[in-house]
């Protein structure tokens, strides 16, 4: 065999992308590819998309623009789109960008390696269907490699709730979830390569309800307690979790599993009910309190991470204070907010619209309370001691980063911090995006 052939992705989107990506790595590592980190090197660009909101989608193209050069230099040059966009828009990205060789859905990557050959033949090759096949059982037996200290790891794919806003249902197809020892499997196969922190993903991650060992459906709390006994993984987190789902066994194992981190990433996305209802999100403002109340009971250290959309279609300022107010009574941590974007076929995107600069004002407000209250609750780590599981080098000599429990980073210079070895550490300072401390 000659030279191996190279293989850049960009990855767009949500941490199940990442996921993603490192499968398209995998499935065309069997293909010879190795990846590489620049495009002007890559025999094969791999865009792997997001279709979430218009500017993700539309950063595909232009992204693709910057490409043109390099093609026009190098005719071999295979130039593919995959995830979300692929889903949604399929064809019409050749028609658009006739440059690009192949379209592949989330759901059909497996047969990555049949189209890229097709497009080595100079064909165009497109592949957005939903198989029946289940493409990670497909992608099992590559041979990989020692990684790094942390790692994804998809247990549920799809959504089935429709929020009115939202494209996932759409792109991802229905909610699926994987069978309990496929998860297993990957997750011991994850810790014997230097593991020690796994994030299951899902779209709707608390919907779990995989096929077990004795036939019947496991919960999310079932499967984390059955990951739990692995020797060697020493963390467990999962996102994102729907509020609806958020069962009394997950609850208590945010209480009783040593384990599982306290952090959850519980979206509302409103305060208001009125624009809640309209969103078809299912649950209400109150509901929504209650439980974190629940949560907050069960593990009172949590932080708690959310999401919201600003300006979904007739929000009124008053809706809009509700939301301020639920944020005010929460406190969160952590949290993502977004302008609403109005996404093509889906339910809102037929009503009447916020004024832009109406929205854009109240992000600002939101984004600022936001931004006020997690700074509060990362200054008020400073004196207490947490566990950190060291990921990686920091800029300074000497100096190390990890993760806290609570999912900040933190900077230690200190000999003993060691990649992939989780140490007790004194919180001594609190920074605009970290914390520094010292080992205890
Ligand atoms: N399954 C998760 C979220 C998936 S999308 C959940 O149910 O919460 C991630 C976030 O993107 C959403 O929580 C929402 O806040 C935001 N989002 C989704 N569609 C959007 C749209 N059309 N405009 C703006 N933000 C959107
Ligand atoms: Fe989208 Fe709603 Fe499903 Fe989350 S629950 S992925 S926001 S439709
Ligand atoms: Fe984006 Fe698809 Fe994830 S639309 S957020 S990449 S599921």
């Amino acid at each position: 065999m000659g030279e191996a052939k190279k293989l850049y992705i960009k990855t767009y989107g949500c941490q199940m992308n990442v996921y993603d990506s490192e499968r398209m790595a995998e499935a065309l590592g069997g293909q010879g590819y190795v990846t590489t980190d620049s495009p002007e090197d890559a025999d094969m660009i791999l865009l792997n998309t997001c279709h979430i909101r218009e500017k993700a989608a539309e950063k595909v193209y232009s992204e693709l623009g910057r490409f043109k050069g390099l093609k026009a230099e190098k005719p071999d040059l295979k130039i593919g789109v995959a995830g979300c966009v692929a889903q949604a828009e399929g064809e019409e990205i050749m028609r658009r960008q006739p440059m690009v060789d192949l379209v592949v859905g989330p759901q059909s990557y497996h047969r990555l390696p049949e189209l890229e050959a097709k497009a080595g033949q100079g064909q165009k090759a497109l592949d957005t269907d939903f198989p029946v096949e289940d493409k990670f059982e497909i992608l099992k037996s590559r041979p990989k490699a020692k990684r790094g200290p942390t790692a994804f790891l998809t247990v549920q794919e799809g959504c089935d709730k429709f929020c009115a806003f939202c494209v996932v249902p759409y792109t991802r197809g229905a909610e699926v979830s994987r069978p309990v020892i496929r998860v297993l499997d990957e997750a011991r196969d994850l810790v014997e390569r230097g593991v020690r922190e796994i994030t299951l993903l899902g779209q709707n991650v608390n919907a779990y309800h995989g096929e077990g060992p004795d036939g019947a459906d496991w919960s999310l709390a079932r499967l984390i307690w059955e990951l739990d006994r692995i020797d060697g993984l020493e963390r467990i987190r999962f996102t994102t979790s729907h509020p609806n789902d958020m069962t009394d066994d997950l609850i208590a194992a945010h209480g009783e599993c040593g384990k599982l981190m306290p952090y959850l990433h519980l979206p509302v996305q409103s305060g208001s009910d009125r624009i809640l209802k309209r969103m078809n999100r299912s649950h209400d403002r109150d509901s929504y309190l209650r439980l974190i109340e629940k949560i907050r009971a069960a593990r009172p250290d949590i932080l708690i991470s959310g999401d919201f959309i600003v300006g979904f279609p007739e929000e009124t300022d008053q809706d809009f204070e509700d939301t301020m107010d639920l944020i005010r009574q929460v406190n969160y941590g952590q949290a993502f907010s977004f302008k609403y974007s109005t996404r093509p076929g889906t339910p809102a995107a037929e009503r009447a619209q916020v004024d832009p600069d109406v929205a854009s004002d109240r992000l600002a407000r939101l984004q600022a309370l936001i931004t006020e209250q997690q700074r509060a609750i990362q200054d008020a780590m400073v004196g207490r001691e947490v566990g950190v599981l060291f990921e990686k080098k920091g800029r300074m000599d000497g100096q190390m980063v990890g993760k806290s429990d609570y999912l900040h980073a933190v900077h230690v210079t200190d000999p003993r911090a060691e990649i992939g070895k989780i140490a007790r550490v004194r919180i001594t300072q609190s920074g605009p995006n970290s914390l520094a401390g010292e080992i205890v």
